[in-house]
């Protein structure tokens, strides 16, 4: 996709009270921030709008069409996260799966520029591979433009690395850049969290 620049904003906190969904979407804050009305959901067709409303913001070009959205909103093999606060749809997380695949794919993901550089965009990635996890995913893949410095810096904040590139991938040409992150079950995630809470508490670590 062809993405618009963010610009530099304050970061407030962004506690989000997530309902049915994996637990790393409820604990997002950081430490000492105050809370925030903000959370991470399942997108329904009631969004279709403020999501349009996103991707004509957020992208340049290759955007996702009214129709597109409504499909994959239904589809049992893709799941849309939505950021929202105070009732304003902040950014979106498009995952799609295939039935005979152990490999999620972030397939688009934007955050409105006006919420950028406040934790949303990390929050609604973690929320994604958490749910990738979940869905027994092991490992979950991603492209983006090869002059997205913003998308770059964030996946390989979270753990991304570069598989390879797709010349002449986007509408205007521009070549794509592939990065992969692997996934650890869901269980063996719960198993560490527990194992490292009293240390974290000792340290004064618990809500990171
Ligand atoms: C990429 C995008 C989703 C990031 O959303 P965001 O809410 O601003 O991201 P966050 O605030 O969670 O940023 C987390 C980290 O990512 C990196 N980052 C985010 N925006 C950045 C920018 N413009 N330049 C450099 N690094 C950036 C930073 O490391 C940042 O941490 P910091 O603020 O502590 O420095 C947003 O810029 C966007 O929607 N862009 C247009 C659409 C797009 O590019 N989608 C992804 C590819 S399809």
């Amino acid at each position: 996709m062809a993405a618009t620049e963010g610009t530099r904003a304050q970061r407030p906190s962004r506690i989000a009270a997530a309902q049915n969904l994996p637990r790393v979407a409820s604990c997002l804050g950081r430490p000492g921030a105050p809370r925030a009305s903000s959370m991470i959901a399942r997108a329904t067709s009631e969004d279709l709008s403020a999501l349009l409303d996103i991707e004509q913001r957020c992208f340049n070009g290759d955007r996702i069409s009214r129709r597109r959205f409504r499909t994959l909103l239904a589809s049992a093999t893709a799941e849309t996260l939505v950021d929202r606060s105070d009732g304003r749809l902040r950014g979106y997380a498009l995952v799609l799966f295939r039935r005979a695949s152990t490999v999620a794919r972030l397939y688009s993901f934007a955050v409105a520029p006006e919420y950028r550089r406040r934790g949303v965009g990390e929050g609604l990635l973690r929320a994604a591979l958490a749910l990738a996890r979940r869905r027994r995913a092991t490992r979950m893949r991603l492209e983006f433009r090869r002059d997205n410095r913003a998308a770059r810096q964030l996946y390989q904040r979270a753990g991304f690395a570069g598989v390879g590139e797709t010349a002449d991938y986007y509408e205007d040409g521009m070549t794509a850049l592939r990065m992969e992150r692997r996934l650890e079950p869901a269980a063996a995630v719960s198993a560490l969290r527990r194992a490292l809470a009293p240390v974290a508490v000792q340290k004064g670590l618990a809500s990171s």
